[in-house]
């Protein structure tokens, strides 16, 4: 566990409670999460199931219900050949979790894009193999590059991590991008862990399920969640689809782990998937103005550059100032009462940066990037 980091994000957080507890306002850029409710009918769902009384274990790889409605959402929105009895229902955090201990051996290498989403090398680690970077900074708009990733593969190679739309950065894959990912993992035998919890928070392009292009069946973990489509994070329901093969060992960590996931919020997970988008919709395009408007303002401000996010809700710029991250977060919390998350927290190529999420009101976005924007004239 030393070779473990704690949560960059944590430091922040300690920071923001002590700013507050002075009575100082201050504005949160670093939340993961939508400041919607969750939809009503799913909420109904949910507690119509505790009132059932729907409190007990349910299956370990989730309720058939739920599962039939997961596998026929792959296979028409993702195109991907499931079958009810290929999918886990459990938190997606816990299905990332899960595939690498069962999947990957220790000293195994694992490659992911630099920077990507805090917790994949920490599990790494934590299974006591190999996280292996490849540099996906603006040199590539943030996208990982099959050639250079190319260049990272040895014999120990085990896995390689595709998380489109990306945390921090929003960069979303294009189709030649998977489909020569896709020929690489087929040519040299490697899995996919493919983690497409933002597919719906989208903006003017598509998303590609690597599992759904031909022959790459047996090689993909597909991971996906209800947090941020459906705005239900406190739910902790997820799922992962992949070949039965790859499945049993993953089901013994889920049941020697969690057992099964929440049986209510299962019952809310149906309704999710079979009740009305509107809800989800209207999330995504107020997402999308509070890009535009967040992408505005920071393109006025000297010393940032940003590459337009094409999907989830985080923005990742860049600045031109000789300070770490880390001190940059610190300088913006005391200077302008703003929180980001530090872009080291995400790999080494996220220094220089600092992520942004609009999962926050304009007013909030309109405020605190003016103050991020007196800030920085400052320094
Ligand atoms: C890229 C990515 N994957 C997985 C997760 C985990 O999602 P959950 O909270 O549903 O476990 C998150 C949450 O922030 C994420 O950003």
């Amino acid at each position: 566990m030393e070779a473990v980091q704690e949560s960059g994000t944590v430091k922040v957080a300690d920071r923001v409670k002590a700013l507050k507890s002075k009575g100082i306002d201050v504005i949160s850029f670093s939340i993961g999460e939508p400041d919607f409710p969750t939809p009503a009918h799913i909420v109904e769902a949910g507690v119509d199931a505790l009132r059932a009384g729907f409190t007990k274990y349910t299956p370990s790889s989730g309720i058939p219900e739920l599962r039939q409605a997961i596998a026929e959402k792959l296979n028409n929105e993702n195109g991907i050949e499931a079958d009810q009895s290929e999918i886990i229902v459990t938190p997606t955090k816990h299905a990332i979790f899960m595939t690498i201990m069962a999947l990957v051996d220790r000293g195994e290498e694992v490659i992911m894009a630099d920077p990507s989403w805090v917790s994949y090398e920490p599990i790494v680690r934590i299974a006591d193999a190999v996280p292996v970077p490849v540099r996906a900074d603006e040199e590539t708009a943030f996208r990982l590059n099959p050639e250079h990733l190319a260049e990272k593969i040895t014999n120990r190679t085990r896995m390689i991590i595709i998380n489109s739309p990306n945390n921090p950065t929003g960069s979303v894959a294009r189709k030649q991008e998977i489909e020569a990912i896709c020929d690489i993992a087929k040519e040299r035998d490697i899995l996919l862990l493919s983690d497409e919890i933002y597919e719906h928070i989208i903006y003017d392009t598509r998303n590609y399920s690597p599992a759904s292009f031909p022959g790459m069946k047996g090689h993909v973990i597909t991971v996906n969640g209800f947090s941020k489509t459906y705005s239900m994070t406190g739910w902790r329901l997820g799922y992962l689809h992949a070949d039965r093969g790859l499945l049993e060992g993953i089901q013994k960590v889920q049941t020697h782990s969690i057992t099964c996931a929440t049986s209510f919020s299962q019952k809310a997970g149906v309704a999710a998937l079979k009740g009305p988008r509107e809800p989800v919709q209207r999330m995504v395009s107020e997402f999308r103005k509070r890009r535009d408007l967040t992408l505005k303002k920071l393109r006025e401000i000297p010393g940032i550059d940003i590459v337009a996010p094409d999907g989830a809700f985080y923005a990742f710029p860049r600045y031109d100032f000789d300070i770490s991250s880390e001190k940059m977060a610190e300088y913006l919390l005391d200077e302008a009462h703003v929180a980001v998350t530090p872009g080291s927290s995400f790999g080494s190529f996220g220094e220089k940066h600092f992520r942004i999420s609009f999962a926050t009101s304009v007013e909030n976005l309109e405020t605190g990037l003016d103050s991020i924007k007196d800030a920085l004239a400052k320094l």
